[in-house]
């Protein structure tokens, strides 16, 4: 994925001012979410919660409220480096519902895209679900099937509405990061496969230094480094297009990366991780009548997604061989599309030969099997990820490689190109933001456990 984030600044009255880095003037509350774990005996609820990630929160100096990021830039008297912005500045709790448009309800948690609030408005967020209040929940993937349910009808050309895994330290990096004092509590440790330059926290010290902000993004900016670590998308997907993509990177924990080494625009493969992942988009892969409103997979209404990592000893202990996916709306079992491109077998899921023969078909650089592939993702899976909830735009690419013609200027003709029905010129994220500020994303059900165990249906 090609992740983006927006924030807000705001300055609030103070109550109070005692933080050790983290703010006391809002409390911070987790909305709840009720789970499932699932096993051949059947479901168990799990009371789980979740957590906004930190970039969105309000970030002031410990000592009182003055912002220490305003708009899209750093305090430079209370950030003049990375180390001092970390001793000087707090990071607030969060209200949820009416600052940021997050809401839970049992099951479900449904992200707004647009929330306006008594700053302006928010745009965007990402969450995490919690095991505790100061603990991720961690997940290993292997020979398990993870399952929920969406209702992706608003979510027109130019969102993404993703449900993800990233390899986050399951403290939010408290522990190997001494001077990171507010944890998974408030949402720290984000990274993924892109090494993303717009956190403004890694390894317990600000990302001031160096930051540029964004022209086209009034809320943020890149600093000088980026956190990259392991993803595995289970979902990026609006009413148009979906994909689902392992990306591994180099090493298992999460590293920081510095300037080009983060890849990026400039460098786009120069980091430790594979920035492209190795996708399956139904129509990308030449099924242009599976998914969308009223095609098989029917986006006008709410469906239910299995995505099942199988092994090759069909056990836990193994080694990643295949992922696979169906879908089940009304009651119906609707098994995955099959791949109908020249020069590719008829796959109807991820595994090895899958990958090899669509960078080939599509001549797409082979990224995924250069950091590592099914095994590295494995290990990656092996060692526990964090689930990972969000909605966004892109200000990188206008969401144009998941739902339109990507690159823009190649032959939609030519096989890997064309990835869904947007037009070219869609997904400008200062239109989206104005024409589907009533965009909302729910996502309920979730469910994990034993492959097979986590849903039903009829064939
Ligand atoms: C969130 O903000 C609303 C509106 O200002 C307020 O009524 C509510 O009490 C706040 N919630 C929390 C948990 O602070
Ligand atoms: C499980 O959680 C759901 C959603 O919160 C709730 O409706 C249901 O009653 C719960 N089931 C049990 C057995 O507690």
């Amino acid at each position: 994925m090609f992740p983006k984030l927006t924030l807000l600044s705001f300055a609030l009255t103070a109550i109070s001012a005692h933080a050790q880095l983290v703010g006391t003037y809002e409390t911070e509350t987790h909305p709840s979410l009720t789970w499932q774990r699932c096993t051949r005996s059947g479901c168990q609820n799990v009371s789980g919660s979740i957590v906004l990630d930190s970039n969105w929160r309000w970030v002031h100096s410990n000592s009182g409220y003055t912002n220490c990021y305003t708009g899209n830039t750093w305090d430079t008297s209370l950030c003049p480096n990375n180390r001092q912005c970390a001793t000087n500045c707090a990071l607030e709790g969060a209200n949820y519902s009416n600052t940021y448009g997050i809401s839970t309800s049992g099951n479900a948690l449904t992200l707004k895209f647009i929330q306006p609030n008594s700053n302006g408005k928010n745009i965007g967020s990402r969450v995490y679900l919690l095991a505790s209040e100061s603990r991720y929940q961690m997940f290993n993937l292997l020979n398990q099937e993870f399952t929920f349910d969406v209702d992706v009808s608003k979510l027109p050309c130019g969102l993404n509405g993703a449900v993800y895994f990233s390899a986050m330290d399951a403290d939010g990096g408290m522990a190997r990061f001494s001077t990171n004092k507010a944890g998974a509590k408030y949402g720290t440790g984000y990274c993924d496969s892109q090494c993303p330059r717009d956190i403004k926290f890694i390894n317990g010290e600000g990302n001031a230094e160096g930051w540029q902000p964004a022209s086209n993004d009034e809320n943020a900016g890149l600093g000088n480094n980026g956190i990259c670590c392991n993803e595995m998308d289970i979902w990026e997907a609006n009413s148009i297009s979906a994909a689902y993509t392992p990306h591994p990177c180099d090493g298992i924990q999460a590293t920081r990366c510095s300037g080009t080494a983060c890849g990026g625009q400039s460098n786009r493969y120069g980091s430790v991780c594979d920035p492209d992942g190795c996708d399956f988009n139904s129509f990308r892969m030449g099924d242009r009548s599976y998914y969308g409103p009223g095609l098989t997979v029917n986006t006008n209404s709410k469906f239910t997604l299995v995505t099942q990592f199988l092994t090759d000893t069909g056990t836990a202990s193994g080694t990643l061989k295949e992922i696979r996916r169906l879908y089940v709306q009304n009651g119906r079992v609707i098994q995955h599309s099959k791949v109908n491109v020249p020069g590719m077998a008829a796959h109807d899921s991820i595994t090895t030969q899958f990958c090899n023969e669509a960078k080939v078909a599509f001549g797409d650089r082979d990224s995924f099997g250069q950091h590592g592939g099914m095994a590295g993702m494995s290990r990656a899976m092996a060692a526990s990820m964090v689930l990972v909830l969000s909605i966004w735009d892109d200000h990188t690419a206008n969401m144009l490689w998941l739902d339109s013609n990507y690159p823009t200027d190649a032959d939609p003709n030519k096989p890997g190109i064309a990835r869904g029905t947007c037009p070219t010129s869609s997904g400008v994220p200062a239109e989206v933001e104005q024409s589907a500020a009533s965009a909302t994303v729910t996502y309920s059900n979730i469910k994990f456990g034993d492959i097979g165990t986590t849903y039903s249906g009829t064939a």
